[in-house]
This record gives C-alpha cells, sequence and structure tokens, in this order.
C-alpha cells in the first residue's frame, strides 16, 4: 500500500515540497541594535520642534506639580506615562476604562473638542468624576491648550469581571 501511494502523482508532489527550503529560511537575519534615546522619545510621544513646544502640568495626588515640554497631537494618557506619571490607561488609551481619568482646569476645559459618547459613557464610571474630568487618552495637544493643568484624581476605578458579580 505504501508503494503504491508513493507512486502517486499527489503523493510525489507533497514529498517534493517538503523537500524544498522554507522561503523564512532564505531570509537573512537583520541586525537589531540596542535603543539609546532617551525615555522622552519611547513610547508614543514626540519630541516638539524647536520653538513649537507645547506645555502641559500634571498635578498629582500628592500635590506634587510636574511641567513637561511636549508635542502637538500627543495625547494626555501617552505623555504622562512617557514621563512615569501614576496613570494607568489600562486598556491602553482605547476609550474601554477609566483609569486615565483626569481633572482639567476650569480654565482649558472649553477649549477641548467635546467628549464623545464613549467617552462619557466611561466617565460615568470614573471615581470621583466632577464637572471638568476627562479621559486622558482622549485629549490631545493643541495650540489651544498649550499651558493646560490637570489634576490626577485621588483614585482610579479599573472594573474587572468580578465586580459585577
Ligand atoms: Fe482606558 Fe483611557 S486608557 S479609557
Amino acid at each position: 500500500m505504501l508503494a503504491s501511494l508513493r507512486s502517486s502523482a499527489v503523493t510525489r508532489a507533497a514529498l517534493r515540497s517538503f523537500a524544498r527550503p522554507s522561503p523564512v529560511s532564505w531570509v537573512r537575519p537583520q541586525p537589531r541594535w540596542f535603543s539609546h534615546s532617551t525615555i522622552r522619545n519611547h513610547g508614543h510621544i514626540h519630541k516638539p520642534n524647536p520653538g513649537e513646544e507645547l506645555h502641559i502640568t500634571f498635578i498629582t495626588k500628592e500635590g506634587d506639580q510636574f511641567t513637561y515640554e511636549v508635542a502637538e497631537g500627543d495625547n494626555i494618557l501617552d505623555i504622562a506615562q512617557a514621563h512615569g506619571l501614576d496613570m494607568e490607561g489600562a486598556c491602553g488609551g482605547s476609550c474601554a476604562c477609566s483609569t486615565c481619568h483626569v481633572i482639567v482646569d476650569p480654565e482649558f476645559y472649553d477649549e477641548i473638542p467635546e467628549p464623545s459618547d464613549d467617552e462619557n459613557d466611561m466617565l460615568d464610571l470614573a471615581f470621583g468624576l466632577t464637572e471638568t474630568s476627562r479621559l486622558g487618552c482622549q485629549v490631545q495637544m493643541t495650540k489651544e491648550l498649550d499651558g493646560i493643568r490637570v489634576a490626577l484624581p485621588a483614585m482610579t476605578r479599573n472594573l474587572q469581571a468580578k465586580d459585577f458579580n
């Protein structure tokens, strides 16, 4: 029976294909280098062009203030995480949690585009919601927001499956 299988054209073709080297083995490995750039250039934030720096100040739960020069288009979550601030961002910025909740200085609140329905839904779950609360991952820096101050809430709520029991 084995002999008859070997003689069939289909089996011969299959055996030939096994004998060929995999296309993957033809790819020459590329050298990979260790990164030696500063932490500021990691993650999702961009280095601002000279003369186009925007400024944002974070007020931590402890009351400390940190001001950073940032680029237009970067969002508040990415900026906070790139600088090691305590902002969880559990959903990775996909507007599916409220762990990037920030309280915006009322002076700047109206300069931010209206929140989407999805953001409002998530904000409803945020701990310590205020009139000027927003989700950091949904707020991008613009020239109008230069100088914005945001406070990190005392707590965030990270809903887990067991919370729905
Ligand atoms: Fe989850 Fe912003 S990181 S909503």
